[in-house]
């Protein structure tokens, strides 16, 4: 017989191999020797949230349930069971979730339509391990900090694959904002947008999430940045954050302005 109990709330998780009972060995007719209990620390305490913070049954998520627009009425609060993450999985006690413009495109049907409802909602999360697969241990343990870019994040817990987590050394939201704005400012920039030092570069939404990427990375790789914004808070902001020429659009002439910006460029 070989029982593999994973018990939740602290305590260890168990494997017994073999029966507890002094027995006679049915073929040979012999008393064979006692069997052993044989307990495995090894997996139960990679898996378990040995450090104190137990792991309750149940916990809450956002589910997309129908295509919307219209966030509320896209999705719904469901209590579930806690996952159970698989060999190379962490389970992520999440601390902060990060809110895209992705999130309504993506609920609403914009980013894949092949994509049918019922799914998670939340695409990036920082957090704590609090349970993790044993492949997984060979990067991680219990009480390390992560931040991931996967969906289910608007949740509790979340089961994600260790290898699309990245180590952070604390759980603060300035880690989390990289992971998909911060991406996506990048890979706007340098790889479709092949940024060259020297180049004027404009940035719509600049005060948004992706925006306010797009306009630091612009400015570190040497070139005059333009953004535009619908307030002059917003313009005093991307002043602060080294943008050369921010413009309300509310109150400036946006395609005047911009042709006298870029005249030399
Ligand atoms: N965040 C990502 O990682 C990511 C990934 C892929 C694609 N994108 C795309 O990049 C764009 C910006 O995303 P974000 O996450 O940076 O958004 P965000 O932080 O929510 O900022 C959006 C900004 O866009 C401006 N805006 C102009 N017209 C708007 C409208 N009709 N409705 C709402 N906002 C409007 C607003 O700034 P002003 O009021 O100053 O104009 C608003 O603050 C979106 O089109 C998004 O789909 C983002």
């Amino acid at each position: 017989m070989s029982v593999l109990l994973l018990v939740r709330n602290g305590r260890r998780a168990i494997s017994v191999i073999g029966g507890g009972r002094r027995g006679t060995d049915a073929l040979s007719g012999v008393h064979s020797a006692a069997r052993r209990f044989i307990i495995d620390m090894s997996y139960s305490a990679h898996f378990m949230d040995f450090k104190g913070s137990s792991i309750p049954s149940s916990m809450k998520k956002l589910v997309v349930n129908k295509l919307s627009p219209n966030f509320r009425e896209a999705v719904s609060m469901q209590t579930v069971a806690v996952p159970t993450p698989g060999d190379a999985d962490l389970l992520v006690r999440n601390r902060f979730v990060g809110i895209n413009a992705s999130d309504i495109n993506y609920s609403a049907g914009r980013y894949d339509p092949s994509v049918k409802p019922p799914f998670d909602a939340g695409f990036e999360g920082i957090g704590d391990v609090v349970g993790l697969g044993l492949s997984a241990s060979s990067r991680y343990t219990v009480g390390d900090t992560v931040a991931y870019f996967g969906s289910g994040a608007f949740a509790e817990y979340t089961v994600v694959p260790a290898k699309e987590t990245v180590p952070v050394p604390a759980v603060k939201p300035e880690f989390l904002t990289l992971l998909v704005s911060g991406a996506t400012a990048y890979i706007a920039l340098k790889r479709l947008g092949d940024l060259v030092k020297g180049e004027t570069v404009l940035v719509t939404a600049a005060a948004g999430g992706t925006g306010q990427f797009a306009v630091q990375f612009a400015k570190q790789a040497g070139c005059h940045v333009i953004g535009t914004c619908s307030s002059n808070e917003k313009a005093g902001f991307l002043k602060s954050i080294g943008c050369d020429r921010p413009i309300n659009y509310t109150t400036e002439d946006l395609a005047k302005t911009l042709r006298k910006s870029t005249r030399k460029a």
